[in-house]
């Protein structure tokens, strides 16, 4: 991002003729691999059959996240809106039909919806305890992702049997593993997202003739009855599309549940940290090293909106821009040390929005940062106190490599734990 006057042309590029393929190859490292050989935080590439820039760095997060410069429209590649996200909800959304709609997941992360969220989820916890302590070993992977959909569907006022559970859980879960996906893991994912859509359609338009009951502030009676600014009701699809974009990645969180697992058992000594913790600090302190380190969203995409220069280079309108999420968190010149994991470096810590990324930059109603982030650091902190306080458990030899080539990563073993025992 230097010599000023250039212009893309000047750019550092990818010789081959389209990267896609070593994306997948490299996974996380991919921006990391080219930047060392590149030497710059910007460099061209092909992906996906266009054109791409590829970001790195904090100041290219505060650009990347300027909404003159930046829009969503078109951003994300189809396969990706027909697993992960569905289409037509509100990440593809720009200006003001991105902020009405955005508000209206907003106004569900109250903190008093936030803690009935945790409240179930920790009184979801305690009821599995006592199979657990029956069971040979348990999957904790798996356990959270059941746990976590069941949390989240009662949250959003979704009707749930409890033998419906592991499979919406899946689901749920398929969707998130498609993201970086080809192949049989991309095709489940389709499927899953299908039948998820085809599920929750059925269930927006019984609430919206009465056959299914809806309480304020659900995510069901959020987007049953939101109006966008043209003053419509959403379309059925987009509706349901939006409650999944609740219920899925809350789900979601069962990877940084994996992930808290492994930091627990790699760190010990922040288990008595965080037992002995009433108010949540040491917790807090954990969680966000978690998120740090562990990787989940490997980067995010947008498209110029208006053609702009930045540090000399040419960015023109409708250009696919990427932005290194997974080497944010490696940068030495915002994190000293950061190979290694200590929570540490977050006592006293205040963020600027653009160093911390794990779930995007920015602002949270303005631009498109997480709407669920505080949910995501209220439920990890609440995984860590009761992985730390309700239960003895042994983690047995097993595979726990995090494969940083495949897209989302977790524990191979998915960290089974075993000899649990209940703490009075
Ligand atoms: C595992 C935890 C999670 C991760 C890693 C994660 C990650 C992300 C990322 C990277 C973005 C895009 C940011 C950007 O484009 O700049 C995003 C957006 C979003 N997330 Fe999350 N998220 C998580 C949990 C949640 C939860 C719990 C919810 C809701 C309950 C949620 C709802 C959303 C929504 C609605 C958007 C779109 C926001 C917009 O376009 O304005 N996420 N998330």
């Amino acid at each position: 991002m230097k010599v000023p006057g250039t212009t893309h042309l000047d750019e550092p590029r990818d010789r081959a003729p389209d990267s896609t393929l070593m994306l997948v190859n490299d996974g996380y490292r991919f921006f990391l691999n080219r930047l060392n050989h590149h030497h710059q935080d910007v460099f061209e590439t092909r992906l996906f059959g266009e054109r791409a820039i590829c970001m790195h760095g904090p100041e290219a997060a505060r650009v990347f996240y300027d909404p003159e410069r930046f829009g969503r429209s078109h951003a994300v590649p189809s396969r990706v809106q027909k697993t992960l996200q569905g289409q037509g909800g509100v990440q593809g959304l720009d200006g003001d039909a991105h902020r009405h709609r955005k508000a209206a997941f907003m106004r569900l992360m109250t903190e008093d919806r936030v803690a009935d969220l945790v409240d179930l989820f920790e009184r979801g916890w305690r009821d599995v305890l006592p199979r657990w302590e029956l069971s040979d070993r348990v999957v904790l992977f798996e356990e959270a992702q059941e746990l976590l959909c069941r949390a989240a569907c009662t949250w959003a006022g979704i009707p749930l049997h409890d033998d419906e559970v592991p499979h919406r859980a899946q689901d749920m879960a398929a969707m998130v593993d498609a993201f970086g996906a080809v192949g049989p893991r991309h095709w489940r994912g389709r499927l899953a997202r299908l039948r998820s859509e085809t599920w929750m359609k059925r269930i927006v338009a019984a609430a919206r003739s009465g056959h299914v009951e809806t309480f304020e502030p659900s995510a069901l009676h959020t987007f049953a009855y939101h109006r966008d600014l043209d003053g419509e009701l959403l379309d059925t699809r987009v509706a349901a599309v939006e409650v999944l974009n609740v219920l899925r990645p809350i789900v979601a969180i069962s990877w940084y549940v994996a992930f808290i697992a492994v930091a627990l058992r790699d760190h010990p000594e922040w288990r008595d940290r965080i037992r002995s913790d009433a108010g949540g600090h040491e917790s807090e302190l954990f969680v966000q090293e978690v998120r740090r380190v562990y990787p989940l969203t490997p980067f995010v995409g947008a498209r110029v909106r208006r053609s702009f220069e930045w540090h000399g280079h040419r960015f023109d309108e409708g250009t696919l821009v990427l932005l290194d999420v997974y080497g944010a968190h490696r940068d030495g010149r915002v994190w000293e040390r950061p190979g290694e994991f200590d929570p540490e470096r977050f006592r006293g810590w205040s963020s600027d929005g653009f160093d911390l990324i794990p779930q995007g930059g920015g602002d949270h109603y303005r631009d498109h940062r997480c709407a669920g982030e505080w949910i995501t650091i209220a439920l990890m902190k609440s995984a860590a106190r009761l992985l730390c306080t309700t239960i003895k458990y042994q983690v047995p030899k097993q595979d726990l490599h995090i494969d940083l080539r495949r897209m989302p990563t977790a524990p191979r073993s998915g960290v089974v734990i075993d000899r649990v025992e209940r703490v009075a």
